[in-house]
C-alpha cells in the first residue's frame, strides 16, 4: 500500500525545527508534544474567579505570524516549513446570561435653610448585568440609561416684597397650655404654626380642632416624638403616617408638612418618607423655653434675633409652658413694634416666591414614574 505513506515535513515551533506529519493539526501537534511545556489558561466567572484551573485555552499558537483561534485547532493543518509559535494559553471566560435591571436614584441636596423639600424627583436607571451560567455570580456591567437623582433643596424663606415677616411656631402639644396661647393669638390677633404631636392631639382632640378652626396652620410633630434617625424604615413612616391620622381625626386637617423631632431628619428619612410629606421645617430662632429661662430671656431670644423670614421655636407642650404664656404677649407686641407682620409658615413660604405651589399647599403627590432612592 505504498500510496498510503504517509509525508514528513519540517516546521519550527519556537525557532526549534521538528519533523511533523504533513497536515497534522494544531491540536495533535499540541498533544503530541505536551504543548510544549505552556500552561493552559483558566475557566474564569464573570466576576473574574477561577471555575476551573486549566480550564481555558490549552495554549496560544500564531502559525507564520498569525494567531489561530483556539475553537480552530482542530482544524488548522500544517504544511512544509510553518513557523509556529507557541505560548500560554488565555483564561475563558464561562458563558453568561445578560439581564437588564434598574438601576436606583441617588439623593442630593442643595443649599442650606430651615425648610427641606424635594425639588426634583428621582427616575430609575438602567444597567446590564451579566449572570454566569456556572458560578450563578452576577456582574454589574455597563448602565445604559443614568439615573436621576432626586434633589432636596434646603431654603430659608426670605420673603421680598419690602414688608418684614417673621413665623412663630408651637411643638409637642396640644397641651392643658395651648388653650391660653390660642386666647392670647386671638387676642393680638395674629397666626402662628402648631407642630402637634399625633397622640396628643387624639388625647386633646377640641385643642387641635381649634388650632385649626381659629386660622393657625397646623402642622405634624410626628407621632410620639421619636428620634427618627434611630428608627427603622417602617417606624419612621408610622411616625408620620399614624400623626397624620391622629391630627386628621381630631381636627379635620391632614398635614403634609412635618417638623421631625430634634430636628433631626437626615437624607436616609427623606429617601425613605419622601412619599408621605411636604417639606420638613425647622427653625432660624431658638428660644430654648424648654430650659425654662425665664419669660423675659424667651421674649429677648425672640426680639433681638429676628429678621425677615424667621422661623421662631416655640412650645405649646412637653413640659411646663407657663413662661412661653407669659412671654408670648411682649413677644407679638415687640414685633409689631419692630414693624413685623406675623405669618404661618406657609404664608412665609408663598412670600418667599421659590417652593413650589404643592410644597406650600401641603398637597405634593410623587409624580408617576418617580422612583425613591434605596435606603
Ligand atoms: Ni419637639
Amino acid at each position: 500500500m505504498w500510496w498510503f505513506v504517509i509525508r514528513t515535513v519540517p516546521v519550527t515551533v519556537n525557532a526549534q525545527e521538528l519533523n511533523v506529519h504533513e497536515g497534522v493539526s494544531v491540536e495533535q501537534l499540541l498533544e503530541d508534544n505536551d504543548a510544549f511545556g505552556v500552561t493552559a489558561g483558566n475557566l474564569v466567572s464573570v466576576g473574574g474567579n477561577v471555575i476551573t484551573e486549566g480550564g481555558g485555552a490549552r495554549a496560544t499558537v500564531s502559525v507564520n505570524g498569525e494567531e489561530v483561534p483556539a475553537d480552530q485547532f482542530a482544524q488548522r493543518g500544517l504544511m512544509s516549513g510553518d513557523e509556529l509559535e507557541v505560548s500560554d494559553g488565555t483564561d475563558v471566560q464561562e458563558e453568561y446570561e445578560e439581564s437588564v435591571e434598574s438601576l436606583a436614584p441617588g439623593l442630593q441636596t442643595d443649599g442650606t435653610g430651615a425648610i427641606q423639600f424635594v425639588s426634583q424627583w428621582g427616575q430609575a436607571g438602567e444597567k446590564k448585568v451579566w449572570t454566569g451560567k456556572q458560578s450563578e455570580e452576577k456582574v454589574d456591567k455597563e448602565v445604559t440609561k443614568e439615573p436621576v437623582d432626586m434633589v432636596i433643596s434646603y431654603i430659608n424663606p426670605k420673603p421680598k416684597d419690602g414688608n418684614k415677616y417673621l413665623a412663630l411656631t408651637f411643638d409637642d402639644g396640644p397641651s392643658k397650655y395651648t388653650g391660653q396661647i390660642l386666647d392670647i393669638l386671638k387676642e393680638k390677633g395674629v397666626h402662628a404654626t402648631f407642630y402637634n404631636l399625633g397622640q396628643n392631639a387624639e388625647a386633646n382632640a377640641a385643642l387641635c380642632k381649634r388650632v385649626v378652626d381659629e386660622g393657625h396652620e397646623m402642622a405634624s410633630h410626628t407621632n410620639q416624638h421619636m428620634n427618627l434617625p434611630n428608627e427603622s424604615r417602617d417606624s419612621l413612616r408610622n411616625e408620620i403616617s399614624s400623626a397624620a391620622d391622629r391630627i386628621e381625626q381630631a381636627s379635620g386637617f391632614r398635614p403634609q408638612m412635618i417638623r421631625a423631632p430634634y430636628g433631626a431628619f437626615t437624607t436616609t428619612e427623606w429617601a425613605r418618607s419622601a412619599d408621605l410629606i411636604s417639606c420638613n421645617v425647622l427653625w432660624n430662632i431658638d428660644t430654648l423655653d424648654w430650659k425654662r429661662p425665664g419669660a423675659d430671656a424667651i421674649k429677648q431670644e425672640v426680639l433681638s434675633n429676628a429678621y425677615n423670614g424667621a422661623i421662631a421655636l416655640m412650645h405649646d407642650g412637653g413640659g411646663d409652658r407657663t413662661q412661653d404664656i407669659e412671654a408670648l404677649p411682649g413677644i407679638i407686641d415687640g414685633l409689631k413694634e419692630a414693624g413685623y407682620k406675623l405669618v404661618t409658615v406657609k404664608e412665609l413660604m408663598k412670600l418667599d416666591g421659590r417652593f413650589p405651589d404643592d410644597v406650600i399647599n401641603g398637597t405634593v403627590k410623587v409624580p408617576e414614574g418617580a422612583v425613591m432612592p434605596e435606603a
